[in-house]
């Protein structure tokens, strides 16, 4: 069956960056199905073909020597642009007609991607369902948006009850763009399809789990939004938590979205709220310095531009082994990574004065910037007594590999358009993981919060943030892409 894919926003910054760049490189690599075009959608008064014309300048300067003007012009012919307001009935019934004189009678799949402003996700979703846009017979019908899905538990939750007055669950595809990355399904990958992991994956082998997404970027232009969210609602609440749930799930009896999901949710699920005393002993925050003179940031703004969580899942497999979760923007480098920190042998013969956590087994899982994975051992150094030293065993994608690793979008585009959901957020994921950040947002906001202190640009965050995990006698992983 042919497939239309809808974008509403067709103007805006995602659609350029991601989703046109995303959608010409897997025509290039002919995976797009046959028989699948693009409709742009927005108030702007483009044509399809100015509309074409700006995409191919911002893909061009987006791929640079990548971009094939022949190529260009082959995918440009699936492409269309209808000017409209998705939350004005008469616009999306016209939009209707529109639709239904490119697909020429016969029935298409339609992908509506909703890549507008966020407060318009509502009133967008209640239009589509007053147009009967929604309905199935004519072939499938999928929405997909994006983060900010909500703001807390309650927005969330009533974007859910909108979406699913209109959609059915098994339609709405909520995109969270690290699902897409490779090196986070190869984690799937790790754990489920090698043997040698699952018996050490646990808390009689595992001390604790530390998930960092480091940034070095500040906010820049992003001010204004950034400061209403800070790095709880950007970051942890969405992105983090699905890699804590990833690392930490059971096996799913099959690969099938709702049985992955299932699992996923029951991670959510044994996460142990935070109450009390807690939100000083399980919480770090901090602001990098000079974030107070960014563009759109009010001068006194006490928006955490760090954090750093310690959470417990309790469940049989993870009683007693917290997750250390941290990201931040202004940091040392970007880096990603889940370094599964293993716990000391029972004994140690060997004396030469090295007995810290650091020097138990660790594995080093990076998600980006260059993918791969790390497995750090000890060994004697030669001809030099009995004195040992950490070393590596190292996994890399580019070296093993050949080729481009694909963007997130492009996984994630592809698998909207064959219906498998097993990448994307569940309404009830979404739900439970700001039931996780709420009550953390609620003592940050309180008189008792804990002190925001300020770190300088390029460091691993606040030096608080040391200081708490030295009096839980452990460190930090801080390291700079340890793979390149
Ligand atoms: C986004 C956040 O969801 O993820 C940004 O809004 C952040 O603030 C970005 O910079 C990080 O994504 P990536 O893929 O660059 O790690």
């Amino acid at each position: 069956m042919a497939n239309t894919i809808v974008i509403f926003g067709a103007s805006g910054d995602l659609t350029s960056r991601k989703l046109i760049p995303a959608l010409y490189r897997l025509q290039r690599k002919q995976r797009l199905p046959a028989e699948t075009r693009i409709v742009g959608v927005a108030r702007s008064d483009y044509t399809s073909e100015s509309w074409r014309g700006m995409l191919a300048e911002s893909t061009a300067g987006f791929l640079g020597a990548e971009f094939d003007p022949a190529a260009w012009e082959q995918f440009a012919q699936l492409v269309h642009y209808v000017p409209g307001d998705v939350t004005q009935a008469e616009d999306v019934r016209r939009l209707s007609g529109a639709l239904e004189s490119l697909e020429t009678g016969s029935p298409a799949a339609r992908i509506y991607y909703l890549s507008t402003a966020p407060r318009l996700y509502e009133p967008a979703v209640a239009q589509l369902g007053a147009a009967g846009l929604a309905d199935e017979s004519r072939g499938a019908r999928r929405i997909v948006i994006e983060k900010p899905l909500g703001t807390d538990l309650a927005s969330a939750h009533a974007l859910n009850v909108a979406l699913h007055q209109v959609f059915g669950e098994r339609q709405i595809y909520r995109i969270d763009h690290y699902l897409g990355k490779e090196t986070v399904q190869n984690l799937l990958v790790l754990r489920f399809a090698n043997s040698i992991f699952e018996p050490i994956w646990n808390r009689n082998y595992i001390d604790h789990v530390q998930i960092t997404v480091a940034e070095e970027v500040r906010v820049g232009r992003r001010g204004g939004y950034y400061d209403s969210s800070g790095v709880l609602r950007d970051m942890f609440q969405n992105h983090l938590l699905q890699l804590m749930t990833i690392t930490a799930m059971e096996t799913p009896v099959r690969f099938e979205a709702d049985l992955v999901r299932d699992e996923k949710v029951k991670v959510l699920r044994a996460v142990r709220k935070l109450a009390g005393a807690d939100f000083a002993q399980c919480a770090v925050r901090g602001q990098y310095e000079g974030y107070l003179a960014e563009e759109g940031v009010p001068a006194n703004s006490q928006t955490a531009t760090f954090a750093a969580l310690k959470l417990h899942v309790d469940n049989w497999r993870w009683n007693g082994v917290p997750f250390y979760l941290r990201s931040g923007k202004a940091m040392s480098c970007r880096t990603t990574q889940i370094v599964i920190q293993f716990r000391k042998p029972p004994q140690m013969l060997f004396a030469d004065g090295r007995r810290g956590d650091f020097d138990a087994n660790r594995l080093v899982i990076q998600i980006q910037p260059a993918e791969g994975i790390q497995l750090h051992f000890l060994t004697k150094v030669p001809d030099a007594g009995m004195r040992l030293q950490m070393t590596d065993l190292d996994f890399r994608f580019g070296r093993e590999f050949s080729g481009q690793l694909p963007d997130a979008y492009q996984r994630l585009l592809l698998d909207v358009l064959n219906g498998d959901a097993s990448l994307f957020a569940r309404s009830d994921e979404v739900e439970l993981a700001w039931g996780i950040v709420d009550p953390i947002l609620a003592a940050w906001n309180s008189p008792a919060a804990p002190e925001l202190e300020h770190y300088p640009l390029g460091e691993w965050g606040p030096a608080c943030s040391t200081r708490w995990m030295r009096q839980q006698n452990r460190e930090w992983f801080d390291v700079c892409p340890v793979l390149h």
